[in-house]
This record gives structure tokens, sequence and C-alpha cells, in this order.
């Protein structure tokens, strides 16, 4: 007889149980298109995504800003009884976007005694073992100084490697050197210092260091993040903006003309998350990103509206911005014979890239002016004349023509997404089409939970049925640097500090959703299953191939019926990817970054017919074999 308080759990167990759905699919009947370009990545220079994120430079503020403190994160350094000072010089630079210098003035030191400068970098310096790191700064002197570099453990005073510039010259001039790290251990806990070894005056500016990047390209890529970016099988890339696209004011806008060429030639500037960029990611690093991982640049081309309520007048006012566009897209898609394609040949990339949508502006709904009617008219008007093929995507609805796309953005918690899946059931399928630019379930910080999880599957399920009209979509934001003070904007979709990165919950969901998909929606029903319980089913008919992404945001377990029809011979074995985990709160984290990742297993007795339990909280891909 059992114990009555294990009878008790039972009975709970049983009553925790759903009843069993049924899903019938009928393989042979397609519904609607999936767009091939539906998952794309979207990001901005926001929680230090680009500096001290995805763009590889080590040294923070590489060009020497100053404010009321002093020449921000870079520190004077006097070994035994040498004595230094730095500080910002206004009166010599290397270039003229780079109207400032650090002024090193050394009066005592000898080699056993240097002095010198240090970098602090991005919460740290991450040096692995035996490993190049290529790096260069400009500077001038006023007596011939040899100048050491070194990497330097934060903890010990030990050189973890070092490279001397000897003869420094009196003009400015750029000088690289190579640091080659021996058996060292991997830390981020380290700095970066510049010294020299008698009296003298040194000026520095745009001190950069880079490692191993992606692809091993100069000026490039964190490679861990790129590989997580990859795996996300993206087809485009939003670019450069969301809010730093506009920036706060006008001249805080990414005027991407002052991002191209040399970075000694690039003036750095504010982003509207508050902190400088050193527009390193300029324009054409967007496209070699976008190249790199086989995207499609969605080009955002600023519109002449920017956050604190600045906007600029439709008509003669707006001119030079339209001007810009198109100055802008003739860089990306030009060939040599023209002004700004031979511009990109300069800069290194001889091939245009290619283009299909151009977006004007970003949230203009926020412009309280009314102008974008106006704006997006005149935009439209140019581009479509010198470009008709291109796709103007607009960033709300216009009352006077129809856009190609509108740019649709969600920020909501999950309940949200859960009651809304079908969102776009009933649009219009005569246009305009939809670009899902930004959204995401923003419940866990720095990066999303696992219910954040649940709700992004359950919106993506709602995306790919109706992806006949949502055409693009992309998660916002994307990257996160977990260090103190490396968050604006909370739940954002990988996180990373200086030397490792991880994928949250709704990281997994993307990669998965993103991994399995279809060209057409089959038809389906689904009855009697739990009020969050959620399904996409898409095929590819080429590769006989049935996708079913199930989600269960609910605690207990969804016993599903499925009744396949409409394929010829179903394969006994099918494919089962999982996420899941117990409670919406469990997440992954920079100390532990696997809690919750996709566990992939066979199934076995797939047939026309059959029963597949869904746990409680989890996101399931299953791919069968329909031939
Ligand atoms: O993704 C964060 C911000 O949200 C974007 O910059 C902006 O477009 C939106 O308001």
């Amino acid at each position: 007889m059992l114990k009555p308080a294990l009878a008790c759990t039972l009975l709970l167990v049983a009553a925790a149980q759903s009843q069993t759905a049924t899903l019938h699919i009928d393989t042979s009947k397609p519904v609607s298109k999936v767009s091939p370009e539906l998952y794309g990545l979207m990001t901005e220079e926001i929680n230090y995504s680009y500096d001290g994120g995805l763009y590889a430079e080590l040294i923070r503020n590489r060009t020497m800003r100053a404010d009321w403190s002093g020449v921000l994160h870079w520190y004077v350094v006097e070994h035994g009884n040498s004595q230094a000072s730095i500080s910002p010089d206004k009166t010599t630079s290397p270039s003229a976007a780079l109207p400032y210098s650090v002024k090193l003035t050394v009066t005592q030191a000898d080699p056993s005694n240097p002095a010198g400068l240090e970098n602090e970098g991005y919460w740290g310096i991450p040096v692995t073992p035996n490993t190049e790191y290529r790096g260069s700064f400009y500077a001038k002197s006023d007596s011939g100084a040899n100048i050491t570099v070194r990497l330097v453990d934060d903890f010990r005073p030990r050189t973890i490697a070092q490279a001397v510039m000897t003869d420094v010259i009196a003009d400015w001039k750029k000088y690289e050197f190579t640091l080659k790290t021996g058996n060292t251990n991997t830390s981020t806990a380290n700095h970066l210092v510049l010294t020299i070894d008698k009296p003298g005056t040194v000026w520095f500016s745009l001190v950069s260091l880079f490692p191993p990047t992606y692809m091993n390209q100069p000026n490039g890529f964190r490679i861990d993040l790129m590989e997580k970016l990859a795996a996300m099988h993206p087809k485009f890339l939003r670019l450069p903006g969301g809010n730093y696209l506009e920036g706060d004011h006008i001249n805080e806008r990414f005027d991407w003309k002052k991002t191209i060429g040399p970075l000694v030639d690039r003036p750095t500037h504010r982003s509207p998350w508050n902190y400088q960029s050193s527009d390193g990611m300029g324009l054409l690093e967007f496209l070699m990103w976008c190249e790199d991982l086989h995207m499609q640049p969605v080009l955002a081309v600023y519109a002449g509206y920017s956050l604190m309520q600045e906007h600029v007048n439709p008509g003669p006012d707006l001119d030079p911005y339209v001007q810009d566009a198109l100055d802008e897209i003739e860089y990306v898609t030009g060939g040599p014979d023209t002004k700004w394609g031979a511009e990109r040949v300069k800069d290194g990339h001889p091939a245009p890239f290619p283009l299909k949508y151009v977006e004007i502006g970003n949230e203009d709904m926020f412009d309280r002016s009314g102008s974008y009617e106006g704006r997006y008219a005149q935009f439209y008007k140019a581009i479509k004349a010198k470009y008709p093929n291109l796709q103007l995507i607009a960033t709300m609805t216009i009352k006077d023509m129809r856009p190609d796309v509108i740019d649709d953005h969600f920020y909501r918690r999950k309940e949200e997404f859960f009651n809304d899946t079908t969102h776009y059931d009933k649009s219009d399928r005569s246009g305009p089409k939809i670009f899902v630019g930004e959204w995401a379930t923003r419940e866990g910080s720095p990066t999303p939970n696992f219910g954040a999880a649940l709700g992004d599957a359950a919106w993506m399920t709602g995306m790919e049925r109706n992806s006949d009209i949502v055409i693009m979509s992309s998660y916002a934001p994307l990257l996160v640097n977990v260090n103190p003070g490396g968050l604006q904007w909370e739940s954002d979709l990988i996180g990373y500090n200086a030397a490792s990165s991880y994928g949250s919950p709704s990281y997994y969901a993307q990669v998965m959703f993103a991994s399995y998909i279809g060209d057409e929606t089959v038809a389906s029903t689904l009855t009697g299953a739990g009020p969050r319980f959620f399904y996409s089913a898409t095929r590819d008919a080429t590769k006989g191939k049935l996708y079913l992404k199930l989600v269960n945001a609910s605690s207990i377990p969804q016993d599903i019926n499925l009744q396949l029809g409409g394929a010829g011979k179903i394969g006994s074995t099918a494919t089962l990817v999982s996420l899941h985990a117990l409670t919406n709160e469990a997440t992954n984290t920079i100390t532990e970054p696997a809690k919750i990742v996709p566990v992939k297993n066979q199934i076995q007795n797939v047939s026309a017919g059959f029963h597949h339990t869904v746990p409680g909280y989890s996101i399931e891909v299953l791919d069968i074999d329909v031939r």
C-alpha cells in the first residue's frame, strides 16, 4: 500500500499533467511562404557593443580624450624614483580629425626606473598564452626617445610581452609593433604600459592594440562573438541603429562620412547611450561584418530627426541629408567609376556590396513635430529616382503613400507576447511588408532569462506563421558588456567581459529557430492544448523536411497526439532539439554560461500518428523527414 504522503504526491503530479492535445499537420499543403530573410541581426553602439565588445580594439580611449578629471582611462606610471606627468594637449595632434594629444613629461627616469603612461583597457586587457597582439601608436618626441611598450599583469609587476620603438622623431609618425605572449596564464587583469627611460617629452595619440581577430582581419572583430553570431544564421544586419543612427542631437548622428578611411581621420563621436564611440566600427567595417557572416546590409540612413526633438524640415533644408544618403548608397554599391564607389575602393574594398533594403530613419513616431511624412517622401523620391530597385523601409505608418516595408518594434513582457502571437494573422497581405526591426521579451538582466526565451519563442512562432508578410526580424539589443557600468539597456541577447562571452536562453531559442526554418508553412490545426502552448510548422520541400517548433510556456508537460498527413514516407527517426529549464528565472551568466543550452537527441517510432510530450518550460524543434 502507498504511504499517504506518497499517494498525495502522485495525485498532484497526475493533476499537473495537461490533457492530450492533437496537432494535425498536412505536409502536402503549403499555406504561405516563409521569408528566407526572416532572421537577422540589429546592433548599435549601446552597452559597449562595439567598443569594449565586438570591435576587437583593446585600448580604451585610444584617442586620448580628456575631461576635467584628466585623460580618461589613462594613468601616469612612475617606477622607482622616476617622475612624470601627463596632460591633454590641444596644440598638437597627428590629424585634423583628432585635434588633441596627450603630453607625457618625464623629469626623472633611467633604464631601471622608467616613466610613462598606462591604459586600463575595457575592464582589463585580456591575455592568452602564445598569442600575437598587433599594436600601433602615433607619437612625436623632443629628445629621440626610445619607447617601451609592455603588457603588464595588474597584480604582479610582471611583464607579459614587450616591444621597444627606438628613436621616436620630432614629427608625428605612426609606430607599429607586435607583442607576443609566451607561456603565460589566461587573464583579463592586465594593462598596457608605454614608458621612456630618460627625461624628455613625448606626445601620443591613437594608441591601439588588437588581439587575433575573426578571419585575421586588421581593425577586425572579436572571434568568440563572431562565432556566436554566425551560429544564428543571420541573413541581414540592420545598421547602424537604432538611436545610434539618430544621436541625441543632429551633430551627434551617425555621420557616415566621418567613420570611413584611416582611423586617424575619424573624429569619434558621442553615442546617445552616453559614451564616446571610437568609430573604429565605421560604415566599411559594418559592411565587412556583413560580408564575413554572409549577411546582406539593411542600411539605415539618417533622415533628419535626432532624439532630443531636433528635426530638419522637409524641403531645401533636408536636401543635404538626402544627398548624404545617396552618397552613402553609392559608397556601398557604386563601382570604381563613381565618386563614392571610388572612395570605398580607396578604403580597401574594391567590390561593391549587395543592397536591397534602405531604412529611412529610426522610430520617427517619436518626432513630435510630425515631419516624418514629408521627410520620408523626400528621401523616397530621390532614392527611387536613382535606385528604383531598392526597397525603402519606413519607421512608422505613412498616411499619404504606401511604403515598401514598415519597421515595427516590440519590447514586451512575456505575457504580452503570449497574448499577441496572432498579431499579424489578419494583416493586409497586399502590403506594406513588415520588418520587425527590434523586438525582445525584456525579462532578466543583463541578459534575458528562460521566461523571456519562452516569450521570444512564442512570438517567433507567430512571425514564422506570418512570414509571407513579416519578411525580416531582428532582436534588440544584441550585445552587452556585463562589467559594472557596461549596460545601458537590460535584456540583451549575448553577454561578455574582456575574455569570454555567453548566450542567453533567448539567444539559444533564436539559434534553434533560425537553424531549422522551412520555406513554406503547412496546413495545421491544434486542439486541446493548454493556453501557453505555441507552435509553428514549416516544411522544406526540396530537402523533404518538416520543421516543427513547439513551445510549452506552462510549468506542466503537454502531451501531443501528432498526426502527420500528406507525406509519402515519414522517417521513423527524427531529430529533437530542446531547450529547457525548471523555472522562468533560470538563466545563463558570464560565470555559468551553459546552464541552459540546446540538447540534441534522436527520437524513435515517428510515424503518421505518434505521441510526443513537451516538458513544462520547454522550447523544442522537431526535424522530421517527410518525403
Ligand atoms: O534597442 C534599444 C533602443 O530601442 C533602440 O536604439 C531604439 O531604436 C529603441 O527605442
